[in-house]
C-alpha cells in the first residue's frame, strides 16, 4: 500500500467529524476520505449483528476506494466490530474506546460520568476500560444513555432547546452524584459541549478521545511506513450513503469552527 493513498475515516454519520478535526491537526498533509453512513444513522439502538454488518459494508467500500488505513470514528461501531474488521482487512484499523482512563486520572471527586449510546454501553470495550482503570482506583462510573442526541446532532440541532432539555434530564443524576469528569463516549457528543456547559456550567470537565486517537493514528501510520510527506495540505473528501444535499449544510457547520479541513465537497457514496 502506497503512503500517498488516502486515510479512510468512518462514522455512522457526521459525529466522526469531531475526530476528523483532530486528525487534521495531527496529520495536515494526509488526503482523507470521510464516509458517513447517513442512510443508517443512528447505529446506537441497533442489534449487535446489524451494527457489525453495516460497519463491514462501509469499511469494505472504503477499502475498495484504496484507503491505506481506516479510523473507525464511531464508538458504537468500534464496540462490536474491531476484532472482526482486523481479521477481514490487512490495512491498519484504528478504533475508538471511551476515554475512561484520563477521566479516572483527573477526577477529584472519585465519580466519573460516561455519556454514550445503548450500543456502546452494552459493548465489552467500555466494560474492559472500566475494569482496567476505574475499578482498581475505586472510581465510581455512572452511565448516562440517550438515543435522541445523535439524531439531534445529525439534524444540525446540537444547540437547540430540545437538545438542552434531553441533556438536562439525563445528566442531572450524574451531576447530583458529584461527577466532575464527563466522558463523551460517542463522537457526536463533542458537538454538544456548548449545550452541556450552558446547562451545567463548570460542573464537568468534558473528556473525549479525539486527540489521543489522532496521535495513535499518526504513530500507527508512522510505524507502518504509511505517513504521507507531501508538502501541500491534504484534501478531504466527504462521502455519505444518504442524501448529500441534506448532509452538506450540517457538515459545513460542524467543520467550520475547526479550521482547515480541505475540500468541502460532499457526494453520495
Ligand atoms: C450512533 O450512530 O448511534 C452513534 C455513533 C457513535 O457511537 O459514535
Amino acid at each position: 500500500m502506497a503512503s500517498g493513498a488516502p486515510l479512510g475515516v468512518f462514522d455512522s454519520g457526521v459525529g466522526g467529524l469531531s475526530i476528523l478535526a483532530q486528525l487534521r491537526r495531527e496529520l495536515p498533509h494526509e488526503d482523507i476520505l470521510y464516509l458517513g453512513d447517513t442512510a443508517h444513522v443512528p447505529y446506537g439502538a441497533r442489534p449487535d449483528e446489524e451494527i457489525r454488518a453495516l460497519t463491514d459494508r462501509a469499511i469494505t467500500a472504503l477499502h475498495r476506494l484504496g484507503v491505506k488505513a481506516v479510523v473507525n470514528a464511531c464508538n458504537t461501531s468500534s464496540a462490536f466490530s474491531l476484532d472482526h474488521l482486523r481479521s477481514r482487512f490487512s490495512i491498519p484499523i484504528i478504533g475508538l474506546v471511551p476515554a475512561v482512563k484520563p477521566a479516572v486520572q483527573a477526577t477529584r471527586t472519585g465519580v466519573v460520568g460516561v455519556l454514550a449510546t445503548p450500543g456502546t454501553l452494552r459493548g465489552t470495550l467500555l466494560a474492559d476500560v472500566i475494569a482496567q482503570w476505574a475499578d482498581p482506583a475505586g472510581v465510581q462510573v455512572l452511565k448516562a444513555v440517550s438515543t435522541e442526541l445523535v439524531p439531534l446532532v445529525e439534524a444540525g440541532q446540537a444547540g437547540s432547546a430540545r437538545t438542552r432539555e434531553v441533556l438536562r434530564e439525563i445528566l442531572r443524576p450524574v451531576a447530583d452524584a458529584g461527577a466532575d469528569q464527563l466522558v463523551l463516549g460517542c463522537t457526536h457528543y463533542p458537538f454538544l459541549a456548548g449545550s452541556i456547559h450552558a446547562e451545567f456550567g463548570d460542573q464537568f470537565t468534558l473528556v473525549d478521545s479525539g486527540a489521543a486517537v489522532a496521535r495513535h493514528t499518526r504513530n500507527t501510520l508512522d510505524r507502518a511506513g504509511l505517513l504521507h510527506d507531501q508538502p501541500t495540505p491534504g484534501q478531504t473528501t466527504y462521502l455519505v450513503t444518504g442524501d448529500p444535499d441534506a448532509a452538506r449544510p450540517v457538515i459545513a457547520t460542524l467543520t467550520a469552527p475547526s479550521g482547515h479541513n480541505g475540500d468541502k465537497s460532499t457526494r453520495a457514496a
